[in-house]
């Protein structure tokens, strides 16, 4: 066991937690996780995860094992043998579309309380870090809590995290670029001392203020979104014009001010990030009086484009689905996660289910939080071929590796009727052709 304090506490265990705590214990810090869910703290000091990202499982299991890292309940213990304290708690979507920060603020008051007694040191040696996505504000706010509870000497800071689901530890890992909002050179100077072993490789390290490095965050979000409902709009414009979107999409890359980069039209984007953060942006803007027309298009566009894959399937089979069976390929709201949250594979499968349609469902990791909420509405089947058997149609949703080179003769077996519905744009037209299935994709002309 090692011997020197703990310096680092993450208060609250899901995805930017759990990634955070983790990749921070691997480079050599003791990190405590802390979460109030008693369930899923004993499931992690079982050594297993709440939740599925790849190589998460065993970079949590060895630093377990090496006693840099540990999970508990206890916030208050956590948190005083702690230099830093990172917030990592959720931000969801409150009725009215804001951000609900109760949780922050809950455990700012928390760690407040926890170090009042705490003799107080030089600047940047208590921190208090907020990693979760966070209106412009809040960080004041958290510094204002820590005040009013006892802890003007604890100092706040904003680090947001630009990390991706599926990808979450590289991301961590290998950062493009770590930002930091701070007001003091010395807490700057802190943060800066623990990423510098993730930024080897020439990546910055920004320093500003915690407004900017707040609005940070939204603005990166918002314009990846942006991107995908642009070409959303695009490809629905060349299915209605008869132009294919994959040849535009090379058509107008090579343009480098253009890129390639998150410019795949789809089913609309989905996962807990971007929905809320587009609506969270909205209400920021909505509190100043700065009306955001294109952050309001681009959440319409995706919220219609939800719908877009259902729409063709009726276009083909008429409005009346029933004793239609349809097979779905993909649930989770991208690769290499169990996430459904907003997933467009949910809305999809509300609308079969409407009209009529028994669904067959199959995806590689989420099919246990879908049978939470769906139970026996659908029939799950633990392979992707299973699905087909007697279905009328597939409809592809997410672009799990291992659908894409499938043997289309057996699925064509299957299948009742030869017919695809690609949400993804992952087949080739000829192909298609040439095993008999009628394909329908996004923005290639019908
Ligand atoms: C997103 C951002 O990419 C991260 O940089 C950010 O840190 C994170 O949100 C966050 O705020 O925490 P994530 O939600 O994990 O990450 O997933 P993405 O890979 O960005 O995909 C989001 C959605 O957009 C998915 O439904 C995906 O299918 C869709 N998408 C993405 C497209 O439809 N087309 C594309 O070209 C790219």
């Amino acid at each position: 066991l090692k011997d020197c304090a703990v310096k680092i506490a993450v208060v609250g265990t899901g995805y930017v937690g759990l990634v955070t705590g983790t990749c921070l214990a691997e480079s050599g810090n003791d990190v405590i996780c802390v979460d109030n869910n008693e369930k899923k703290v004993q499931t992690l000091n079982e050594g297993r995860l709440p939740i599925y990202e790849p190589g998460l499982l065993e970079l949590v299991q060895r630093n377990r094992k090496e006693a840099r890292l540990s999970f508990t309940t206890d916030l208050q213990s956590a948190v005083r043998q702690s230099r830093l304290t990172f917030i990592a708690v959720g931000t969801p979507q409150s009725d009215d579309g804001d951000a609900d920060l109760s949780a922050v603020w809950a455990v700012a008051k928390a760690i407040a309380l926890a170090l009042k007694d705490v003799p107080p040191g030089p600047p940047g040696s208590r921190v208090v870090v907020v990693k979760s996505t966070v209106p412009v504000g809040t960080n004041a706010r958290v510094a204002q809590i820590l005040a009013e509870n006892g802890c003007p000497h604890v100092d706040a800071a904003s680090n947001p995290e630009f990390l991706k689901e599926g990808a979450a530890i590289d991301d961590f890992m290998k950062p493009d670029r770590v930002v930091v909002g701070v007001r003091k050179p010395e807490v700057a100077e802190a943060l800066r001392e623990l990423y510098t072993p993730f930024l080897r490789t020439e990546r910055p390290f920004l320093a500003m203020t915690p407004e900017s490095s707040e609005m940070t965050k939204y603005v990166a979000n918002a314009m990846l979104a942006t991107k995908i409902s642009f070409i959303n709009e695009m490809a629905n414009l060349c299915d209605k014009l008869s132009a294919d979107i994959n040849d535009v999409r090379r058509g107008i890359g090579h343009d480098q001010r253009i890129g390639f980069q998150f410019l795949f039209p789809g089913p609309g984007y989905g996962g807990s990030c971007f929905p809320k953060d587009i609506r969270a942006i909205l209400g920021m803007g909505r509190k100043v009086g700065q009306p955001l027309g294109m952050m309001q298009a681009v959440d319409d566009v995706n919220e219609a484009q939800k719908q877009v894959l259902f729409q063709k399937v009726r276009a083909h089979f008429g409005d009346d689905l029933k004793g239609k069976t349809v097979a779905v390929w993909g649930l989770a709201f991208k690769p290499r996660t169990d996430d459904v949250r907003e997933a467009p594979a949910l809305v999809l499968i509300d609308s079969l289910l409407a009209h009529g349609a028994a669904v067959r469902v199959h995806d590689p990791e989420a099919m246990e939080n879908v049978r939470a909420t769906y139970g026996d509405k659908l029939i799950y089947c633990d392979q992707p071929y299973g699905t087909l058997e007697g279905a009328d149609a597939l409809a592809i949703v997410t672009e799990w590796q291992h659908f894409r080179t499938p043997d289309f003769e057996v699925m064509r077996r299957l299948l009742r009727t030869p017919v695809i519905f690609d949400g993804r744009n992952i087949y080739d037209q000829k192909v298609m052709d040439q095993f008999g299935f009628t394909y329908y994709a996004i923005g290639r002309g019908k």
